[in-house]
């Protein structure tokens, strides 16, 4: 049982975590949002993510607050996203927290999605499909900051696309299931010690992303394939503007 910190605690995710938490950590939450439910032995704190301060005796914070939606413009995007990253990664240091979680996504290196790259691994150079990419791939550049600096345990998930099931042919490729997210975080509680950055999808049969190694070492075995979805799926195509066709880039890896 690890005493856990949870940002953004009152979202689709931080909800989902919560649920399979609850009984198992000792849990504090943390939103500017009022959560829509409350479950037995969570404590809550209501503020702006860049004034949070960290209770002592936290192990681990899982910082999952920011606006995520990848379409919105950077004003929209800097304060939660890059000031508030920056400031958690501070306040847990001064806490003397063992271990940061930090929800990456796979927006980081879209590019490589976007022109249907093989082999994607997060050990390439970042290619961020958009600005919200762009925060995400800072806030994994204040983690190593804080793990070379400090000897913070940093452990980044560029979470793919999460949700009940996969809906276009994105994410086919890329989709996270709910169960499967809750494996993954669980795994992170628990990494050894040190700096890494994982992408983490399901094992889904259509993948382009090279996986194998980043799931040893974080401990995760995916267990559902977004491929028992393709009838639903039909030829939907992913709507984002990030993944909307390919783009001629000659000095892509894999071209
Ligand atoms: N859902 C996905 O498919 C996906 C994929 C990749 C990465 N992520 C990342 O995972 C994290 C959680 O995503 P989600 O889908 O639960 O998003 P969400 O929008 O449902 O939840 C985000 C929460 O953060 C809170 N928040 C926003 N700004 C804040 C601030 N300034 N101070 C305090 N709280 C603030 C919001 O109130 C909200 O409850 C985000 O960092 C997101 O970028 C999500």
């Amino acid at each position: 049982m690890s005493t856990v910190l949870v940002t953004g605690a009152a979202g689709t995710i931080g909800t989902l975590l919560r649920r399979a938490w609850a009984g198992t950590h000792v849990l504090h939450c943390h939103d500017v949002a009022a959560p829509t439910v409350t479950l037995p032995g969570e404590t809550w704190s209501r503020g702006d993510v860049t004034a949070l301060t960290v209770p002592p005796g936290v192990d681990v914070v899982v910082h999952l607050a920011a606006n995520a939606r990848p379409g919105v413009a950077w004003e929209e995007l800097r304060h939660p996203n890059v000031d508030g990253t920056r400031h958690v990664f501070a306040a847990s240091v001064a806490a003397g927290v063992r271990t940061v979680v930090f929800a990456s996504s796979h927006h980081a290196g879209g590019g490589y999605d976007r022109d249907r790259t093989p082999g994607v691994s997060a050990r390439w150079p970042v290619r961020p499909c958009c600005f919200y990419g762009v925060t995400k791939t800072l806030g994994e550049s204040f983690g190593r900051y804080h793990a070379d600096r400090d000897g913070l345990t940093v452990t980044c998930l560029r979470l793919g696309d999460v949700d009940v099931r996969p809906h276009d042919e994105l994410a086919l490729r890329i989709w996270l299931s709910h169960p499967d997210l809750v494996r993954a975080f669980d795994a992170a509680l628990t990494r050894a010690p040190g700096f890494g950055t994982f992408l983490v999808s399901s094992r889904n049969s259509r993948s382009r992303w090279d996986v194998t190694e980043d799931n040893r070492l974080l401990g995760y075995a995916p267990r559902d394939d977004a491929e028992d979805y393709t009838d639903l799926v039909g030829d939907a195509v992913s709507q984002q503007d990030c993944f909307r066709g390919p783009v001629a880039n000659p000095h892509a890896p894999g071209r």
